[in-house]
């Protein structure tokens, strides 16, 4: 029996190598490969190597050498056929047979694939060639170096429509594969000749992830309709499967961890020029299933880095729909929102890799997109509109295949919805509830030692202490966002500080710092910095001496704030002495009196 050429790629694409391979044998990751012990020889160090990118497995020891399915049958000793129909199970393919036809049609793909790439020649030849000066300077007019035409293999179809007839007919090359790559264009009335598809357009030349040329983009020079002309559907070429630059992606995918979507060819080329050479984008139309699934062999959390026009949140919003219901352990999207007017290309035109980095390091999660996605615009202030969004967001939700995924989705919507439904009443320590023996009222006058340092100063303080030592954001979040600093340049510095830390977990002083400057506050952040402090808001302050002074400096600028609720609470306590009046005093002289008592070895 024999099994369709196009059939068997598909399997060994949708396996991973290293999946199937690692339930027989134990895998460690070593750069690009996995390695273990030989199953086919006897050995105690690993000389068994197995790469998902070339898709093969190989043994230096004993030379046993194989892709997916030669794998299987030789560790489980089954005929190919079997085989594949025990992978094919397991990949939730049906298993066909190949038909006379299907046969031929392998062969055709085949040569259809040199048709490509001898068009994509071609081009190349003529961008370098004195008709192509005008291509050349146009796009050496957008940035590109050459290394990087070459590098992405553009070139031009000059204004003709039997130019590229001409010079591919051949022996080899007939008009009907010319036909069938999409290069020429069959009129209606098939007795008129096929002429050129592309004409006086830039070609950029897709491949598929194997690197081969399926498809081209031809861009006009210019203003005109269409801006773009892309192959249409071939053998070879199916939109919706394809990644633009894939298999350029892989590597620097590899070596990062990392995978950011585009909308376009020249935001591709673009980034990658600009030493992100991680990047990818759909062909033109939204971004599929397929794609996603595609960018998540590469990495777990590919980026969407779409235009921050109406259009290009429109993508993203789609884009989030789609990935949903594919949702699995570790996989998602994240989205990062261009300013609005600008491209990835011309972005990084202004403001370099860097400032493309920026807006990848604010990228959100999808679960933030998706709750800002709903809460935006209507305010919950109704009990119909609350309602109203929690059945939204349960319908989405629901979407979530992935039973896991969908439960901690619930659960962090949730969280959220509680919040913004009953949001937290000003820092209450529930340190006395459950102990809830009724007991006489305590009335205790209130001391008011005046505070050491002026507000302002421990407002400086705080935030020097907090760039210097973001990971204190775990501590100081809640109480640091519910303040709101008396100086208003402090303010406005806190509020960014607590943005950028909320979106970006884990982020480091030096990217803090970084981040801080590209939106603005560089000036702030430096004389901030420069002006004379306490030891524990320094970068040299140790973790501990961090975080207790920075407890201290809260507490001293919440005084003021306790002070006066401790009043109003005393003076409840007068009028009904009970219980809840009690506990809400209690709480509030403890709080006070932490703030008094703390080791004064800090000048606050
Ligand atoms: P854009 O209009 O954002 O183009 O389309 P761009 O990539 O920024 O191109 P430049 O900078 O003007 O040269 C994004 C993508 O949509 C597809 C192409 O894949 C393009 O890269 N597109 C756009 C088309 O297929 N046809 C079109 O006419 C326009
Ligand atoms: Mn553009």
């Amino acid at each position: 029996m024999s099994f369709p050429p196009r059939f068997l790629e598909e399997l060994r694409t949708r396996l991973s190598v290293t999946e199937v391979v690692g339930r027989k044998v134990k895998l460690t990751r070593k750069g690009r490969e996995h390695w273990g012990c030989c199953p086919f020889h006897n050995e105690k160090t690993p000389s068994f190597s197995v790469s998902d990118e070339k898709g093969f497995y190989h043994c230096f020891g004993c030379g046993a050498h194989g892709d997916v399915i030669g794998f299987v049958m030789r560790a489980q000793g089954l005929p190919f056929p079997e085989a594949v129909e025990r992978l094919a199970a397991e990949a939730g393919m049906d298993v066909p047979k190949a038909t006379p036809e299907e046969r031929e049609q392998a062969k055709r793909e085949a040569s259809l694939y040199d048709v490509m790439e001898q068009a994509c020649q071609h081009f190349e030849r003529h961008l370098q060639s004195p008709q192509g000066r005008e291509a050349l300077a146009y796009l050496e007019g957008r940035g590109l170096q050459d290394e990087t035409i070459a590098r992405f293999r553009l070139g031009f179809a000059p204004d003709d429509y039997n130019e590229l007839k001409v010079a591919l007919l051949s022996d080899a090359i007939t008009k009907n594969m010319l036909v069938e790559a999409g290069l020429l264009i069959q009129p209606e009335d098939s007795g008129r000749e096929p002429y050129g598809r592309f004409r006086g357009r830039v070609m950029f030349p897709i491949t598929d992830k194997r690197g081969r040329v399926v498809a081209f983009g031809g861009r006009i020079m210019g203003a005109g309709e269409p801006k773009y002309l892309n192959s249409p559907e071939t053998p070879l070429f199916h939109k919706g499967r394809q990644l633009y630059a894939l298999s350029m992606a892989r590597e620097g995918a590899r070596a990062t961890g990392r995978l950011i979507a585009v909308e376009g060819y020249m935001d591709v080329i673009a980034l990658h020029q600009a030493g992100l050479d991680q990047a990818v984008a759909p062909l033109g139309t939204a971004l599929t299933e397929a794609q996603i699934e595609e960018m998540w062999r590469l990495a777990p959390e590919p980026i969407l880095c779409f235009d921050g026009d109406a259009a290009g949140q429109r993508a993203a919003g789609r884009a989030l729909e789609r990935a949903l219901p594919l949702l699995k352990p570790g996989l998602s999207l994240k989205f990062a929102t261009l300013p609005e007017g600008e491209d990835p290309d011309t972005l990084v035109a202004k403001q370099g890799p860097r400032g493309m980095e920026d807006i990848l390091a604010q990228a959100q999660s999808l679960l933030e997109r998706l709750w800002i996605t709903e809460t935006r615009g209507t305010p919950a202030d109704t009990p119909e509109r609350k309602a109203a969004l929690e059945k939204h967001l349960e319908e989405q939700v629901r979407l979530i295949q992935d039973q896991s995924v969908q439960f901690h989705y619930r659960g962090e919507i949730r969280a959220r919805l509680r919040e913004l439904f009953f949001p937290p009443r000003p820092q209450r320590a529930n340190a006395f509830k459950g102990k809830g023996k009724f007991q006489p009222p305590v009335i205790r006058t209130t001391p008011l030692p005046a505070l050491k340092s002026p507000a302002h100063q421990l407002e400086a303080l705080l935030l020097a202490a907090l760039i210097n030592h973001p990971d204190l954001i775990d501590v100081a979040a809640e109480s640091l966002g519910q303040l709101s600093f008396a100086d208003a340049g402090l303010d406005r510095l806190r509020q960014e500080a607590l943005n950028l830390l909320a979106q970006t977990p884990g982020l480091d002083s030096e990217t803090l710092r970084h981040h801080l400057e590209a939106h603005g506050f560089g000036e702030a952040v430096a004389s901030l910095l420069r002006s004379t402090m306490a030891g524990f808001a320094k970068a040299s302050a140790s973790a501990e001496e961090a975080k207790k002074g920075m407890l201290h400096a809260l507490g001293r600028l919440r005084r003021p704030e306790i002070v006066k609720a401790l009043q109003e609470a005393e003076r409840r306590m007068g009028d009904e002495a009970s219980e809840e009046a009690w506990e809400a005093l209690k709480t509030l002289q403890d709080e006070l009196t932490a703030i008094d008592h703390v080791d004064d070895d800090e000048e606050l």
